[in-house]
């Protein structure tokens, strides 16, 4: 196993370039379909994985990712560890960057991130901070290249919350020309910053604020929930704001015919999307689900081969 020194990291989805995704992407579908070929490049060696903030999907497809490639996942709540308070984030990432040839951890504070990985030179991978959730993008496009049978001049509709999701959707679409309408309501938009960024990688990212608008020839239509994690106090003033962003039998009829809907989960039914939507026949939720740990295998191939 080898691993580019310093180099690496997947802190968002643009630490990669266009081929490394396209490439990420193809093996990911390769493995999903002939599992017996995935190798075992992380034989005797271990995975941080540091959780501030709970998970189903994130945590579950990691550690699966890194048992199938060969490894050992370690499972570390935030407490454990205590960023900042029993001791610096970055003694913490050399500790860990000791044992183990890859940290992937989930934080509330982005910031986190970027101190774990510029203290290490092993690979720090990004599973969902307050600015981006990078390994859900790989997952989405994944999807989105098996149900639209490709993921270029696809257009995808993105409904709800300019949050990490959205940022780094955003990311993923720009460097796989797909591209993207996000509605949110006002106050709730997607960063400047993140829209230039996403632009100046050529991709187009198109804000609108009517809805109905926003979707209208979309092949596709993606929510996320109205509060994230750490934003609890702000539920029902987010309630109010969001009313008219929710994903529901006439949003996607107004849609493309054919789209499909997906969501990162978990879902608020009754909320951010209709319970009729979420479980009806156009939601390819579990697919994008199950997905995680196709897309996240790959990605950590990708890492430690220094393709990034
Ligand atoms: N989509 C996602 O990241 O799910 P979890 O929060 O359950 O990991
Ligand atoms: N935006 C959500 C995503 C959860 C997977 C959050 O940050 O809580």
């Amino acid at each position: 196993m080898t691993s580019a020194a310093g180099a690496s990291r997947f802190l968002e989805v643009d630490d990669i370039d266009p081929s490394q995704l396209t490439m990420l992407l193809e093996r990911a579908a390769s493995w999903k379909a002939h599992p017996s070929e995935v190798p075992d490049l992380l034989a005797g060696h271990g995975v941080a994985l540091v959780f501030e903030k709970p998970s189903a999907r994130t945590r579950t497809s990691t550690e699966m990712a890194v048992f199938t490639l060969g490894g050992h996942p370690i499972y570390i709540r935030g407490e454990e560890v205590g960023f900042g308070e029993r001791e610096p984030v970055e003694d913490v990432a050399r500790t860990l960057a000791s044992y183990c040839a890859l940290i992937a951890a989930r934080v509330f504070d982005h910031a986190t991130l970027e101190s774990m990985s510029g203290a290490v030179t092993v690979p720090v991978v990004n599973l969902l901070s307050d600015r981006a959730h990078p390994c859900q993008a790989l997952a989405d496009l994944l999807t989105l290249r098996e149900v639209l049978g490709g993921i270029e001049g696809r257009r995808l509709a993105y409904v709800g919350d300019g949050n990490n999701v959205a940022a780094s959707l955003a990311f993923g679409a720009a460097l796989s020309g797909l591209e993207l309408v996000v509605t949110s309501p006002p106050g709730f938009e997607l960063d400047d910053d993140v829209v230039e960024r996403a632009r100046n990688l050529g991709g187009t990212v198109e804000l609108v604020s009517d809805p109905y608008e926003a979707v209208r020839g979309a092949d596709a239509l993606y929510t996320d929930v109205w509060t994230s994690m750490g934003q609890e106090s702000e539920t029902e003033a987010r309630r109010v704001a969001f009313a008219g962003y929710r994903v529901d039998a006439g949003l996607l009829a107004a849609a493309g015919q054919d789209a499909v809907v997906l969501h990162c989960l978990p879902a608020h039914r009754g909320e951010e999307i209709t319970a009729q939507v979420l479980d009806g026949p156009r939601s390819v939720v579990w697919q994008q689900a199950e997905n995680r740990m196709h897309a996240v295998r790959s990605l950590i191939a990708l890492l430690l081969e220094g393709g990034a």
